[in-house]
């Protein structure tokens, strides 16, 4: 296990470090597919587009969803699985393109809205991690993720990859040049680093806490609420994923002396943001910022993790590295193993 665990105490902490990797090799496998050629057709040609998962999944579906809004003009629904059949069953038809995320490919949730859409004549697609899931044999072109087993319970790399494949595509849709996405893998690197020592740092201070936020906005949005899932995975304690100019439309009462709040900003959101950070500090909360280097975020909250330079859509992928380092850290600290947090499974095949 030790050897399987490559030096590493945990899975959990072996599968972020191994995300530089994966994420260039599944940009080479995207630079050389023929089948995105097939997705971004359908896309292209669809009435509607839907991008289906549930978990970590989802909230890669809505990063996704913000990337093609933003950097190719394209309205897309991201929708938790179960909900598609109630609200979007009754109104598709065989015009519109469904992509299904799945990192194992057999979560019973996902597979039961691929069934009915597929019922209805949609076009269904897949993302997947496992090949020769019930996912990629359902589909009708599908894309792996190129993760390798991603064993800890907390999917991180799986994440990752799946938001750089929407990434691409975006990129892709927009006829725009994804040479500056090959700069993810080592920004990846960069922001591991530096980020590791920051969050230890700021664990002893926040760990007490059983109750926190992590709010995000824009691109970040879906960061935040992955943030704040791992954290629930695996500290056990509560912590909410928000919108950041949500929190003032009521959560703001709960901030008390010290209350932690995360904010995970854009190098484009940080004036939106410092007002949101400006709230919780000045009623004694503890505001912690996580975004490129910013003297406004600097001079107003109360602790700031750094992220590397780049893009705003790549810089909010990266936002989400510090995150699960954050969520692992607690955990341990704790005394929980974060590989197998208690009721959980990995694969989730009941309704
Ligand atoms: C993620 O950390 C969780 N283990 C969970 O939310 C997971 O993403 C969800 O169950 C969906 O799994 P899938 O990607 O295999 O479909």
């Amino acid at each position: 296990e030790a050897v399987q665990k490559g030096g590493y105490a945990h899975f959990m902490l072996k599968e972020i470090h191994e995300q530089p990797q994966v994420a260039r090799e599944v940009l080479h496998m995207l630079a050389g597919s023929t089948e995105v050629k097939r997705v971004l057709d359908a896309i292209r040609n669809a009435r509607q587009v839907y991008f289906i998962g549930c978990g970590t999944s989802y909230h890669a579906c809505l990063a996704g969803s913000v990337y093609f809004a933003q950097l190719a003009g394209r309205a897309v629904i991201p929708v938790l699985a179960p909900q598609f059949i109630p609200q979007y069953l009754p109104a598709v038809n065989k015009q519109d393109v469904g992509i299904f995320v799945s990192q194992s490919g057999e979560t019973k949730d996902v597979l039961n809205a691929l069934q009915a859409a597929e019922a209805q004549g949609m076009t269904c697609l897949g993302l997947a991690n496992v090949i020769g899931s019930t996912l990629t044999k359902a589909t009708a072109c599908w894309l792996p993720l190129c993760c390798g087993y991603e064993i800890s319970v907390p999917a991180t790399k799986t994440f990752t990859n799946q938001v750089v494949t929407f990434l691409y595509l975006a990129y892709r849709l927009a006829g725009r040049d994804t040479r500056p996405l090959e700069d993810i893998p080592a920004l990846m690197e960069t922001t591991l680093n530096t980020a590791a020592p920051q969050i230890e740092a700021i664990v002893p201070a926040i760990n007490p806490w059983n109750d926190l936020y992590c709010l995000g906005y824009g691109a970040t949005y879906p960061m935040a609420l992955e943030g704040a899932l791992k954290l629930k995975e695996i500290t056990y304690a509560h912590c909410e994923g928000m919108l950041s100019t949500e929190f003032k439309h009521g959560p703001l009462s709960a901030v008390t002396e010290n209350y932690p709040v995360l904010f995970v900003t854009g190098p484009e959101d940080v004036p939106l943001i410092v007002s949101g950070i400006n709230e919780v500090t000045c009623r004694g909360g503890r505001a912690i910022a996580i975004g490129q280097e910013d003297s406004r975020l600097r001079a107003n909250a109360s602790e700031v993790i750094t992220l590397p330079e780049a893009s705003p859509e790549i810089s909010s992928l990266l936002s989400v590295l510090p995150l699960q380092l954050l969520a692992y850290h607690m955990s341990v600290g704790r005394g929980y193993d974060p590989d197998f947090p208690r009721n959980l499974s990995k694969t989730l095949t009941v309704d």
